[in-house]
């Protein structure tokens, strides 16, 4: 393709995921800005259950977190990959503090937006506390702390759940190459379940998540000269207990062919033919001490909510 070297690497990714058979689409694709809108309020859906329960266990467990990262009370680092505007984090940072703990935030995100509203909150609640914010990709500018302090690394809301387990392994060893002996990662995991409750996560009554998942239509419109309509699919989505993944996709519900205005490119769907447009794995215990023991981290502690839904676990690096 002529002009496929004008596109940001992600709408390259996307392009060739629909030119694929079975046509996917990456799943960071979803997080434009009214995707990201979108995605606030799925986050207080009543069904998508995966927010609250991660709230449940940082504001009600936060102690034996805090004893975790810092058994013998010496100054740490936290640092958030995929921190967004920090609102979930200022929480847990606050609690830290009134308990005297030594401590600085280090929120890392690619949304300069984020980070400024976060930097405002942060300054404007918790102004004693040291916030280095670090904008752009995970690992690049990712600078060891002087005196050997230990670095807790935070990825949380089921954010691994939409890696492959290989992604999701490669992922770990990436965080576990820039860690040290003894220094920790703290994971929001969502776990296996009765698949009735996963499956309502996932395809709410409201509509929002299915309003999520065509937003993606909309963006390859405006962005690659597509003529998606949008009312020609409907989201699906589903839930293998066997593998414990959820899955949506995007159906085509009739014979269509779609054109991009811009680039050379024409699409044919058949009836019933489906966009892959995400995973949400789900774990059980035993999967996460695998996973840990992979990446080179031993599984030290692991939170759940009081009614057994999400877990956060803390690992330590070996
Ligand atoms: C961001 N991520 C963890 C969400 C999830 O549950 O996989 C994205 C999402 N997709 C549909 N609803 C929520």
């Amino acid at each position: 393709m002529s002009n496929a070297p004008l596109l940001n690497e992600l709408s390259q990714r996307a392009l060739a995921g629909l030119r694929q058979t079975p046509k996917c689409l990456p799943s960071m694709y979803f997080y434009d800005d009214e995707g990201s809108r979108l995605f606030q309020r799925i986050m207080r859906l009543p069904g998508y259950y995966l927010t609250e329960a991660e709230h449940e266990i940082l504001a009600q467990q936060w102690p034996k977190l805090l004893d975790a990262f810092t058994p013998d009370g010496r100054p740490f680092k936290l640092i958030e990959l995929g921190s967004g505007d920090g609102s979930k984090t200022l929480a847990l940072c606050t609690a830290f503090l009134k308990a005297r703990a030594s401590f600085s935030y280090v929120p890392v995100d690619i949304s300069a937006h984020a980070l400024n509203s976060l930097l405002k909150a942060f300054e404007h609640n918790l102004p004693s506390l040291r916030v280095h914010p670090r904008m752009g990709d995970y690992f690049s500018g990712w600078q060891q702390p002087e005196h050997g302090q230990r670095q807790i690394v935070m990825f949380m809301g089921s954010n691994l759940g939409n890696l492959t387990l290989d992604e999701a392994l490669t992922f770990l060893r990436q965080i576990r190459g820039h860690l040290r002996p003894g220094d920790g990662l703290l994971l929001g995991l969502d776990l296996m379940k009765n698949p009735h409750t996963l499956l309502a996560a996932y395809n709410d009554p409201e509509g929002v998540t299915a309003a999520f998942n065509l937003n993606l239509l909309r963006r390859l419109n405006r962005e690659l000269g597509m003529n998606f309509q949008l009312e020609r699919f409907s989201h699906y989505a589903c839930y293998s207990p066997l593998d414990g993944a959820a899955r949506s996709f995007l159906v085509s519900l009739d014979k269509q062919t779609v054109r991009s205005t811009r680039l050379d490119l024409q699409l044919q769907f058949e009836a019933g033919e489906t966009i892959y447009t995400e995973q949400s794995q789900k774990y059980s215990p035993a999967m996460i001490r695998q996973l840990a023991q992979d990446s080179g981290f031993a599984s030290a502690l692991h939170l759940q909510d009081q009614q057994g839904r999400y877990g956060v676990s803390f690992w330590q690096a070996l």
